[in-house]
């Protein structure tokens, strides 16, 4: 969704904002801007389209300046267009801000604000938030910031700028913002991301909290005016993890990852055979488990509803986030909800978390995202570990999110004083190298995807803990390569999807070793007698299973259990070839922003 990157310090700051807004694209965007100091005025370039749109615009009013705000916009009020794009401007063009969030009381404000004089020009809810700034402001920026804070309702991560004063201002509340701290300068984003490259030491800002940046200091304070002195962390991970390193897309590199980044999920957590994390959870007090997500992450929670019901012996059960917010459900300090985001800051989770917490619930968080709001907001929680995620379609997030759950599980396991037998978790430590080996067998993708890119729909069907997997695949269908695609358990099929049935519908089946074996070899007759195309990934070598198959993808055997870690691969490479062999922009598909941050 929308991206900030503002900059202060002793180098021309344009080149660094144009970086910084690349470095934000993948979180999708439909139009960029932004605002430099010129040599008396405030220059504000926006367009419509890609980043490359900008660079082209730039002229050299804007090139000498050491200050400057920048942004991309993923439209939701007012069409994606130039006059739209951020940043907006006072009346008087002396301020300008960069706007993520949603102002919810906006059209009140702005029916006020124009009887007042005030003169909109865009459709977009944030620019009510200048125009206020512009009517409370008597020659101090962050007074008047504070002011028109006051008069919004709903979330922002907000950086302004003043042509007289020399400091960026940036407020924060329900929308992140980082300041990175660098050799005088300072670099501000909205995801560390595009901070990386520049410095490692950045402080998260907290809601309800404003800052003043003049490039070689930062003062930070809370929206009443109480001081604060801000937590200064450092980030863990390279910014060489965030190019694509000779891969043709980021979420090619990041399956390709995954073997490493479920290592790194695992690293430090199991020793001697026992799963160690440290959770502040009161074990006694949990009677049920519900788990929380939207997405990628809410089909990794399927799939730790079945572990925590087999291992922990725990009741548990899965909502939406974007549900569990608006429903009266039964959540007290008997209930443990578990929180699973990639980003950190998927608005309805976060949502979803905050009310588990006010209702009394503990609450853990399974993140990848260090130092994002849900990190910051649980209790205690699980760090994936797995590196920044930068193709929109979630990958090594969901192989890691599910080995965290499984680790959740199991360490829930041992409280209970029951046995994690040694052999599992050797199994478990096998699964890295397995996945490489499916890699190895790519290319065999590559020919199945040529046969089913000009597909219309496609169907996938599992049973168990594969049934996630086939939501998963769906998924990760539809979202790049705008192909329709249904995961169904199934047994289910022959309940309505069996009517979709024929020579031009292809079927992907999970047919893995287990007590639903059989059964799923009658699922895919009745597809076979319908004429439907059958690829099907499975760990067994079985006659009549290769027979019913048009193609077959071969997965190495492991325990049913985490046969999800290893089937979900080959669906992550189908999804991924069929997209690239439509020529698709599989690392930004249409419509899509990495991270939700609106409801
Ligand atoms: O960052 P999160 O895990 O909270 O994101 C949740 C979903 O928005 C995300 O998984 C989305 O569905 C992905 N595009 C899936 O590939």
């Amino acid at each position: 969704m929308c991206g900030i990157i503002a900059y202060i310090g002793y180098r021309p700051a344009l080149p660094i904002l144009l970086d910084g807004l690349k470095k934000l694209e993948y979180r999708g965007y439909d139009s960029a801007g932004f605002s430099v100091m010129g040599e008396k005025e405030l220059v504000t370039v926006k367009r419509k389209g890609r980043i490359s749109e900008l660079e082209k615009a730039v002229d050299s009013s804007a090139t000498a300046s050491k200050i400057g705000i920048a942004h991309t916009r993923w439209a939701t009020h007012g069409e994606p267009n130039e006059i739209n794009a951020h940043p907006h401007l006072s009346c008087d063009g002396s301020i300008v801000i960069v706007h993520n969030g949603i102002i919810e009381n906006y059209s009140v404000l702005k029916e006020l604000l124009i009887s007042e004089g005030h003169r909109f020009t865009s459709e977009t809810d944030s620019e009510v938030i200048v125009h206020l700034i512009e009517k409370f402001y008597r020659g101090n920026l962050e007074s008047a910031v504070v002011a028109a804070l006051e008069n919004v309702e709903g979330t922002y991560g907000l950086a302004v700028l003043h042509r007289s004063e020399n400091k960026i201002v940036v407020a924060r509340k329900g929308s992140p913002m980082v300041i990175g701290l660098g050799q005088n300068e300072t670099i501000i984003a909205s995801d560390a991301v595009a901070i990386v490259a520049h410095t490692k030491k950045v402080v998260y800002l907290n809601d309800n909290e404003i800052a003043v940046i003049n490039g070689t200091e930062c003062i930070v304070r809370k929206l009443d005016g109480s001081m604060i002195t801000p937590e200064i962390q450092e980030i863990r991970w390279t910014a060489g993890q965030i190019e694509k390193r000779g891969f043709k897309h980021f979420m090619l590199k990041e399956i390709f990852e995954q073997p490493e980044a479920i290592l790194n999920t695992l690293r430090g957590r199991i020793k001697d055979n026992r799963v160690k994390l440290s959770l502040s959870v009161d074990f006694d007090r949990v009677k049920r488990i519900l788990l929380t997500a939207c997405g990628t992450s809410w089909h990794s929670a399927l799939i730790g509803k079945i572990y925590f019901e087999k291992y922990a012996g725990i009741p548990a059960e899965v909502d939406y986030a974007s549900e569990f917010r608006y429903r009266q459900g039964i959540i007290d300090e008997n209930v443990l909800v578990v929180v699973i985001s990639q980003s950190g800051e998927t608005a309805d989770t976060l949502a979803a978390l905050r009310k588990a917490k006010t209702a009394g619930a503990q609450v853990i968080g399974i993140v990848n995202a260090v130092g994002s709001t849900i990190a910051r907001e649980v209790n205690s929680g699980i760090y994936l570990h797995a590196g920044p995620e930068i193709g929109v379609a979630s990958t090594k997030a969901f192989v890691c999110q599910t080995m965290a759950l499984l680790l959740l599980s199991l360490w829930f396991r041992q409280e209970k004083r029951l046995p994690v037998s040694d052999a599992f978790i050797e199994r478990l430590f096998q699964i890295p190298a397995q996945i490489g080996k499916i890699l190895e067998d790519a290319p065999q993708i590559t020919r199945i995807a040529s046969e089913y890119s000009q597909k219309q729909n496609a169907l996938y069907l599992g049973r168990g803990i594969s049934f996630p997997v086939a939501l998963e695949g769906a998924l990760k269908l539809k979202e790049i390569s705008y192909i329709h695609a249904e995961g169904y358990p199934a047994a289910e099929m022959k309940h309505g999807p069996i009517a979709l049935i024929d020579e031009n519908m292809p079927v992907v089946f999970l047919a893995t070793n287990g007590q639903v074996f059989d059964k799923v070899m009658s699922n895919m007759q009745e597809v076979k007698a319908r004429r439907g195309i059958i690829l099907t990934v499975t760990d067994r070598e079985n006659k009549l299973l290769n027979d019913l198959s048009n193609h077959i993808f071969y997965v190495p055997e492991t325990d049913e259990d985490l046969s999800p870690l290893l089937n979900v691969i080959p669906l992550q490479l189908l999804a991924y070839e069929i997209a690239d062999q439509k020529g698709l922009n599989v690392d930004k598909p249409r419509n899509l922003a990495k991270s939700v941050t609106v409801e």
